[in-house]
């Protein structure tokens, strides 16, 4: 009786956010890879070791670093709670990333769901600063000038640059205001933007009537399949079950990495004494590796403006057909992404190679200003060669735009993912190219 009873209360606890059936192609789990599941249990550990984290952290630059130590070698599972958080919150930039590549490869973007790639990209957003912000705060010469150097960037913003670090580090330096702002946000601001948010993100896929099908389950036909059936299944017997099951192996396996691997603490943050090289966090290295061959300007505003909105409106391109949920919309895309993977695969270590040792745009026309030399001309050089490739794949394949302008999105992605590769493994003293793995 009283098992009855708690299984009715929970399945009353699961339908206030979740339908009593749900379609039976959500349960393929290699449709979704459970990535966002994945992201969302990431996010909950956050949350539970972050609050355990603030009964002994003080965010203060004389005590930070102290109570960081203390934690670690004095206070039960210190350690182990700050491991679980740092290596949880790297591995959910890496969950968000691949979430929103396997969003876009099924084509789960499109009309009902543009509205949700939005919100997830502001989730993108929050994830990214959560992290950054947490950076600081451990106050050691790692975290302290990987921010320093993410705040310097910053003032090159044209208008706001210089009264956007004023707030961020409540002066001209990273010192006693920036942390005390850094942990406000990352503690307060950002968790209730980020659960309010992932919140919204989760009815709208419920409003969608669940994720996208696979194209061989969709009632509307399509040019291989017609017709296959899309059949409702028990939401609790079969999807939540499937979810626990991933969140518990996630869980555990989080707990072994934890075990296994302690995040690093260097020595406590001294200003004076810059690291060499002195590098951002890892997902910001991409940015940071194209700040080394562009004029600031274009790196700090013109190219993420251009790329932010890229994003943005992509689900709001004229496609020529809907082909939402097959896997890179065809066959014929699947090719098609091969080729822009191998391309982005050899042409961005020849571009960084080629700009490190053979040219100097500096001084490519020396009449002609900076900011023409290393920023108009070396961006107009780039979306010329996108162009280019657009026509080339597009005529070659004849292909429909759908699987062209997906091309170049993987021609675009994996060589930021290259770029983020050299500044992480391949740039060494004076963040000169070096041979791999010699300073992270
Ligand atoms: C998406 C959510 C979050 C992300 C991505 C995130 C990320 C991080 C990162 C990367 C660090 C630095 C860890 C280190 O190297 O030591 C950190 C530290 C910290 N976080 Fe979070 N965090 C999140 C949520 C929270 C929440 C909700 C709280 C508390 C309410 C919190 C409290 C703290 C505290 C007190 C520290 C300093 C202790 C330390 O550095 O070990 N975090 N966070
Ligand atoms: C904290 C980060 C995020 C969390 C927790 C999250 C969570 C989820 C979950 C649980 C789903 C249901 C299907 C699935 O598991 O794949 C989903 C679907 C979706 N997400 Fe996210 N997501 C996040 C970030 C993102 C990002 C970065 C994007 C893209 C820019 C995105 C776009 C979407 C879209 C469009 C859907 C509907 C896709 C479909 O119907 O197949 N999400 N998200």
């Amino acid at each position: 009786m009283d098992k009855k009873r708690n299984k009715y209360i929970f399945n009353r606890l699961v339908f206030h956010f979740r339908p009593q059936n749900v379609p039976e192609s959500n349960l393929i789990f290699n449709h979704t890879w459970g990535l966002g599941g994945i992201s969302a249990t990431l996010v909950i550990l956050l949350f539970i070791t972050g609050i355990l984290l603030q009964f002994v952290y003080e965010p203060l630059p004389g005590n930070a670093y102290d109570s960081i130590v203390y934690l670690q070698n004095d206070v039960l599972f210190g350690r182990l709670i700050r491991n679980i958080h740092h290596w949880s919150a790297n591995i959910l930039v890496l969950a968000a990333f691949l979430h929103m590549m396997r969003v876009y490869f099924t084509g789960g973007f499109h009309h009902p769901r543009r509205f949700n790639w939005i919100i997830g990209l502001f989730l993108f957003f929050l994830v990214l600063i959560s992290n950054f912000t947490g950076y600081l705060l451990p106050w050691d010469q790692l975290g302290f000038w990987a921010v320093t150097i993410c705040t310097g960037m910053v003032e090159y913003i044209p208008l706001f640059g210089s009264w956007l670090l004023k707030i961020i580090t409540g002066g001209s330096e990273t010192g006693s205001p920036s942390i005390l702002f850094f942990f406000t946000i990352h503690t307060s601001v950002i968790p209730v933007f980020l659960i309010t948010i992932m919140m919204f993100h989760f009815w709208h896929v419920r409003k969608a009537g669940g994720i996208v099908s696979p194209v061989s389950l969709r009632k509307e036909s399509w040019e291989e399949n017609s017709g296959g059936k899309d059949n409702n299944t028990k939401t609790v017997q079969h999807l939540i079950v499937r979810e626990l099951v991933v969140a518990l192996v996630l869980i555990a396996f989080i707990m072994v990495f934890s075990i296994l691997f302690d995040v690093p603490l260097q020595e406590k943050a001294n200003p004076g004494l810059s690291p060499n090289p002195a590098k951002a966090p890892w997902y910001f290295m991409g940015i940071q590796e194209i700040f080394l061959h562009f004029h600031p300007l274009f790196t700090v505003f013109i190219i993420p403006v251009i790329f932010t909105s890229v994003l943005i409106f992509l689900p709001y391109i004229k496609y020529d057909s809907d082909v939402s949920g097959a896997w890179f919309f065809s066959r014929k895309g699947r090719k098609m992404g091969v080729v822009a993977c191998v391309t982005a695969i050899f042409v961005t270590p020849l571009a960084v190679i080629y700009d490190e040792f053979f040219v100097d745009l500096n001084s490519l026309i020396p009449q002609l200003p900076e900011i023409i030399n290393t920023g108009l001309f070396p961006v107009f050089i780039i979306i010329a060669a996108i162009t280019i490739f657009y026509i080339w794949i597009k005529n070659r394949y004849s292909a429909s735009n759908n699987e062209t302008i997906q091309a170049v999105f993987i021609l675009l992605s994996v060589s930021f993912v290259i770029l983020t590769i050299t500044g992480v493994w391949f740039r060494g003293s004076g963040m000169a190219l070096a041979w791999p793995f010699t300073v992270l």
